[in-house]
């Protein structure tokens, strides 16, 4: 398999990186020049990578191409181009639809969109696809795992969870902040939390038969501190807040 790439940005170097250290069977990695710098240090890091001459040489020498460009240029950058009929692509410009992404294509190709998450440079990204494609789950499972959306309504719930990674850091942030400001070192608080929420995750994934509000309530002693904190996070709209901003976000990616 010859797997293409139009734009070299951040995603593509993490896609990139993944798939050559995956068992993934791929002669060739192509990537458009752009950006010059991190197309030419794939091209120079690994073997398999070769810069294209342009976009439209991307295409010619690829059997999947992934769309790699940024929302704002996209409809000029692939009205410009030609697909081949059948061709697998894989777009995953953020909130472009289908429809969009065929109009400009003007061919009929094997269209996905996904959303892959900077961790599939580790093989650890979880990426949501739509619609179903075994070819293109192929690929990201061996990046990590692929979830394969039957509808976009779950295409697009899994795009706006996905943007809670911001968030995240945030927690984090706001809490390493106020151990600090209660006397705590940064470093030692960084140093507890990070491995903390890591095995709360951790927890999350394997005890999968297990529901989520059963975990909480494994986790916090009745009457004790755990339920205490969790308790006054909704009562001062923790919860509200979070899907408030689910449901923003939502609004926009439909949009
Ligand atoms: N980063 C993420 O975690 C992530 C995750 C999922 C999806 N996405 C989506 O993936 C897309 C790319 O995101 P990114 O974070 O990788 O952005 P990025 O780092 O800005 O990469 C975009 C790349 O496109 C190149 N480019 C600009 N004009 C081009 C053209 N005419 N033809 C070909 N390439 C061109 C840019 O090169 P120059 O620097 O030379 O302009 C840049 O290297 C976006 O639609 C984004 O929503 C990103």
């Amino acid at each position: 398999m010859r797997i293409g790439f139009i734009g070299t940005g951040t995603i593509t170097e993490a896609m990139v990186k993944g798939i050559v250290a995956s068992e993934l069977s791929v002669s060739q990695i192509i990537v458009s020049p752009r950006s010059r710098e991190i197309a030419n240090r794939l091209a120079d890091s690994f073997t398999a990578v070769k810069v294209a001459a342009d976009n439209q040489d991307v295409i010619r020498s690829a059997d999947v191409v992934f769309l790699a460009i940024r929302p704002q240029i996209a409809e000029e950058v692939i009205n410009a181009l030609e697909f081949r009929q059948g061709q697998v692509v894989v777009s995953v410009v953020a909130a472009v639809d289908r429809e969009r992404l065929l109009s400009w294509i003007g061919k009929d190709v094997e269209l996905t969109q996904a959303i892959p998450l900077p961790f599939v440079a580790d093989r650890q990204g979880v990426t949501a696809i739509f619609p179903p494609n075994e070819r293109v789950a192929k690929i990201f499972d061996a990046l990590g795992t692929a979830v394969e959306c039957e509808t976009k309504q779950e295409y697009d719930l899994l795009a706006a969870a996905s943007t809670l990674m911001g968030t995240y850091f945030g927690v984090l942030d706001h809490v390493t902040g106020w151990l600090v400001e209660n006397g705590l070192p940064q470093q030692k608080a960084r140093a507890y939390l990070a491995p903390l929420f890591t095995s709360l995750a951790q927890t999350a994934v394997h005890a999968e038969q297990t529901s989520l509000s059963d975990l909480r309530r494994e986790f916090s002693t009745k009457g004790g501190l755990n339920e205490q904190v969790f308790e006054s996070f909704v009562q001062h709209g923790g919860t509200q807040a979070l899907s408030t901003a689910l449901d923003g976000v939502l609004r926009r990616i439909r949009s």
